[in-house]
């Protein structure tokens, strides 16, 4: 066994896949790269074969730039895909392997999360809920959220699922945008011990948008809540006497599936439409050929269901395929440190999927927490979310890892919906740091800002140039906002992905960061101009410039800079008050690092916060060319307070 490094030309340290690893692995042979560009369209119909169709597609790809349609007239349903289509060969197989916070643990076969999910399906339809209807879910990572998705998938009602720490406020505006009568919730779960309230947040948060007829509650934290007679309903009590089987619906390739909101460039997120055959050929062919998924394998990713890793690598590829997931709800440092290499241990994981921030802090804490652990059945490790930095990497591969798991390094988005860029891990050689190259079937560029490819070890622009089966099809109810931020950067048949990156010599990609104002906090997408709304909300402040300021353990940490309004004073209470308040209104991975008070800010002679500027202020960076701006001198003090910052 043992990995094989070897030094490249400009001495950088790569890895081959091990030899073993390669020999036994789904994909070893790096033809598949060759023929998938020969033809697209075939490849991805041949992979579509391996899923389960009502009715077969006419036609792989109708491609209207910047529209797609895949497998059209095909017919499937999501949900049938991830259960009944495993009822014959796995029924008794572990489905779901869930762990609470506090160390209860439930399992699920595929037969009975096949029957829970069809008791709650029923639950909806008599509920009112009809196909097309969109279905709001507000859970944490527990197993109801899985069965919620997939039993909205049954019926046909696409899932809005919104990551259960948002607050109320951001809970409501995703419940109007997506018009959503049905909401389903739980009373509360545990954080590091504490009892978060949940339900509470939905009271006052749904309190004024009069949309929502009827709240499903899981009892999960056991707290205190109070139910609204008509509207609430206990989930126990409700599902008890529901029937086990339930029709699934046959849906149209292209229905919606779900929405995803994400955080964009300006105040409002968007509503991410991801549909049915594409969506689902795309995950289960990815999730086999990245993770190189084996009937026995045990696999864990760490991602929350309230983001689109939780609904493409833990729902639906990996059910798709039959796999055993592991699910936890809860920190990685409760009750200690070594939570994850416990439940790695305890239930035999043999795929860890997981974020660069998380490694980054397991990495601050040391090796003496996985150290306590037998890890040894891990094969396969992978990163997501942001950008891994070599020395990550390397910790990773040492130490969980062990020297001989391949890593990788998946990039993608919620627009994308599946891997892109990913090593295929018994064929490529990786190189800390690099995503490496396009998954087959996917063509990716770095261009600058002409469309013309940039040279190697050049910064520039990540697009992709060809459909693909899982791409966002619109932004819901917004398809002007849809054709302008993902497809007019040059024309509209290449898509602008908003993030920075180069390639190598060796055609490899390194990705750099998102070049629009997103902030990515641990891996957590915000928007700066749905943060500066916010801000701005709060009766002392005037104006607000949000920018991300690099950081080491969690990628980047927000810098809020405010004005006040004449009569508001500056102050330690106000500044708290004001992360508090960030905390309050988005949530609490939001809360602003730093707030700096400034009686300007770098504004263009229009009036508009030049957020470049500020942003290179944060990170202490040369702002460029400033002698545009109103009052460049607010440059120089604002350099000044971020320097006293550092320093206090
Ligand atoms: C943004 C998308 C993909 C699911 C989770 C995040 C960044 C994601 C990587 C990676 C470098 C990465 C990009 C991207 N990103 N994966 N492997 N290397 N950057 O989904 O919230 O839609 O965020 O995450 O900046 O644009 P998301």
């Amino acid at each position: 066994m043992g990995e094989k490094a070897n030094k490249s030309k400009k001495d950088m340290t790569v890895f081959r896949p091990p030899e073993d690893f390669a020999e036994n692995a789904i994909v070893n042979d790096p033809d598949i790269y060759r023929k998938a560009e020969d033809d697209p369209e075939g490849f991805w119909e041949e992979n579509a074969n391996s899923i389960h169709w009502y009715r077969k597609w006419d036609s792989v790809l109708e491609w209207e730039p910047p529209h797609s349609k895949w497998f059209i007239g095909g017919k499937l349903n999501a949900c049938y895909n991830c259960l009944d289509a495993n009822i014959e060969k796995r029924a008794n197989k572990t489905a779901l392997i869930w762990e609470a916070e506090s160390g209860e643990i439930r399992k699920y076969t595929y037969r009975e999360l096949l029957e829970e999910v069809c008791r709650l399906s029923n639950v909806l339809k008599e509920a009112g809920v009809k196909k097309g209807d969109i279905v709001t879910i507000y859970l944490p990572m527990i197993p109801e959220v899985i069965i919620s998705m997939l039993a909205c998938a049954r019926i046909g009602a696409p899932h809005s699922v919104v990551f259960a720490a948002f607050s109320g406020d951001s809970l409501a505006t995703r419940i109007g945008n997506a018009n959503s009568k049905v909401l389903i919730t739980c009373d509360g779960y545990s954080r590091r011990g504490k009892v978060v309230e949940q339900k509470n947040k939905v009271d006052e948060g749904i309190r004024s948008c009069g949309l929502v007829e009827k709240v499903i509650v899981v009892k999960h934290g056991g707290n205190e809540i109070s139910m609204m007679k008509e509207r609430d309903v206990w989930w126990h009590e409700i599902m008890k006497d529901s029937d086990i089987s339930c029709e699934p619906e046959v849906m149209d390739s292209e229905d919606m599936l779900f929405l995803m909101y994400t955080s964009g460039t300006t105040g409002k997120p968007k509503g991410i439409v991801h549909t049915t055959g594409g969506y689902m050929v795309a995950t289960h062919t990815t999730t086999k050929l990245v993770f190189d998924l084996k009937e026995e394998d045990i696999y864990w990713c760490t991602a929350d269901c309230g983001w689109i890793t939780g609904h493409s690598y833990l729902v639906y590829g990996p059910l798709s395929n039959g796999t055993t997931l592991v699910a936890y709800e809860g920190a990685p440092d409760y009750p200690d440190k070594d939570r994850y290499w416990d439940i790695i241990e305890r239930h035999k994981v043999t795929i860890l999927y997981t974020a660069p921030t998380a490694i980054r802090t397991f990495m601050k804490w040391g090796v003496s927490w996985p150290q306590m652990h037998d890890i040894s059945t891990l094969r396969l490790i992978g990163s997501v979310g942001e950008p891994i930095n070599p020395g990550a990497w390397l910790w990773y591969h040492e130490n969980i890892g062990m020297g001989k798991c391949p890593i990788v390094d998946t990039w993608w988005q919620t627009e994308t919906g599946m891997i892109m860029i990913s090593p295929l891990p018994g064929v490529t050689t990786t190189k800390p740091g690099s995503a490496t190259m396009p998954l087959p079937g996917i063509k990716a560029a770095v261009l600058d800002e002409k469309g013309n490819e940039v040279a190697p070890g050049q910064d520039g622009y990540l697009a992709i140039l060809k459909p693909w089966p899982s791409m966002v099809r619109t932004v819901f109810g917004n398809e002007e906002r849809f054709i302008e931020t993902y497809w007019s950067k040059w024309d509209n048949k290449t898509y602008f992905a908003g993030d920075g990156a180069k390639r190598d010599e060796d055609g490899y990609f390194w990705i750099i960061g998102r070049v629009d104002d997103v902030i990515k906090v641990s891996g957590h997408r915000i928007g700066s101009a749905e943060f500066e709304s916010i801000m701005v909300s709060h009766p002392s402040v005037a104006e607000a410039g949000v920018v991300g300021k690099e950081d080491e353990l969690r990628g980047e940490v927000i810098y809020c800079y405010v004005t006040l309004k004449s009569g508001a004073q500056e102050s330690e209470e106000l500044k708290k008050e004001l992360r508090g308040y960030a905390e309050k209104n988005i949530g609490p991975f939001a809360r602003p690092k730093q707030i700096i008070f400034s009686d300007d800010l770098p504004k263009t002679r229009s009036g508009k916060i030049m957020r470049r500027v500020l942003k290179a202020i944060a990170n202490e960076k040369d702002p460029g060319d400033v002698t545009t701006l109103q009052d460049p001198s607010v440059v120089d003090m604002l350099k000044q307070k971020t320097k006293e910052l550092e320093s206090s």
